[in-house]
């Protein structure tokens, strides 16, 4: 049980800043559904994130682009039910903020009200700001998120890691202090490199949490599925896997299938 699930009954945005504070890292993981959500809650994950990474993981899409607002306050609502102590954070989906400001609030707005989610996140910097700065005024905590945005990957056209170039870096930069000066209760860095990421956590005192960023990020978030091996075509270097889940369950539902076939289940004692 880690120090943070003895000392916080319930995560709020103000636990991940003071565990920044305190030099306490922060674990995070992704869940788009009831059941997960509740083994990943009573594991002790201090924020779980309703990623738009739902599109790839849950509807096996190519990328997180198709994935609707609908359909990620289904998933929210779902994890919600699950969820007794960790801080939920739920992506708005490409399309529902960066037309304009108004639409972004209501976007955030229908997200908070009919999943019961505790904060939104949003993928950009300087670009977005007016959408941030309106969700901010309505009383609702945004989560940043730079370095590697997939909702734009069409503009990059790859994966690799991101802000490489000083160019870039320093934009990268500005755009998380603008963030905190803005309201935002944390930043996710996506696949930037380590030495950069330690720049920004010392910059900021809203906590960063890395994703292919390095240790030096305040706190940590992986897609739940590449954590328990159950993606196993995916192997980016930065992806630690806990589980070689695809494997096990392969075994296990080829003993299922074989079982049913040689007429072994149900035996006398599995029915009535
Ligand atoms: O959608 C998602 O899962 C994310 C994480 C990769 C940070 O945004």
């Amino acid at each position: 049980m880690s120090t943070a699930k003895k000392q916080y009954k319930r995560i709020t945005v103000k636990s991940l800043i003071e565990m920044k504070q305190q030099g306490e890292k922060i674990s995070m993981l992704t869940a788009y559904d009831y059941s997960m959500a509740k083994i990943v809650d009573d594991a002790g994950v201090d924020a779980i994130l309703v990623g738009d990474s739902a599109s790839n993981t849950m509807a096996g899409h190519e990328t997180t682009l198709p994935i609707t607002l609908d359909q990620m306050i289904y998933h929210a609502s779902s994890v919600i039910r699950a969820v007794q102590r960790a801080l939920v954070v739920v992506d708005l989906p490409f399309g529902s903020y960066q037309s304009d400001p108004k639409e972004a609030l209501r976007s955030a707005i229908r997200i908070m009200k009919e999943s019961g989610a505790h904060a939104v996140k949003l993928e950009g910097g300087i670009e977005i700001k007016d959408s941030v700065k309106r969700i901010l005024n309505a009383g609702i905590p945004v989560m940043g998120h730079l370095g590697l945005t997939p909702q734009s990957i069409y503009k990059f056209g790859t994966y690799t890691v991101r802000a490489r170039e000083e160019k870039e870096a320093e934009k990268l930069i500005e755009d998380a202090l603008m963030l905190e000066k803005l309201g935002c209760f944390a930043v996710v860095l996506e696949k930037i490199p380590a030495e950069l990421t330690q720049k920004v956590a010392k910059a900021l005192r809203i906590p960063t949490i890395g994703i292919g960023a390095g240790a030096a990020a305040d706190g940590q978030v992986l897609v739940i599925h590449d954590l328990l091996g159950m993606t196993h075509e995916f192997n980016p270097r930065f992806l630690r896997r806990y589980m070689n889940l695809y494997e096990e369950m392969n075994v296990a539902i080829g003993q299922y299938v074989s079982d049913v076939k040689n007429k072994d289940f149900p035996n006398d004692s599995e029915q009535y």
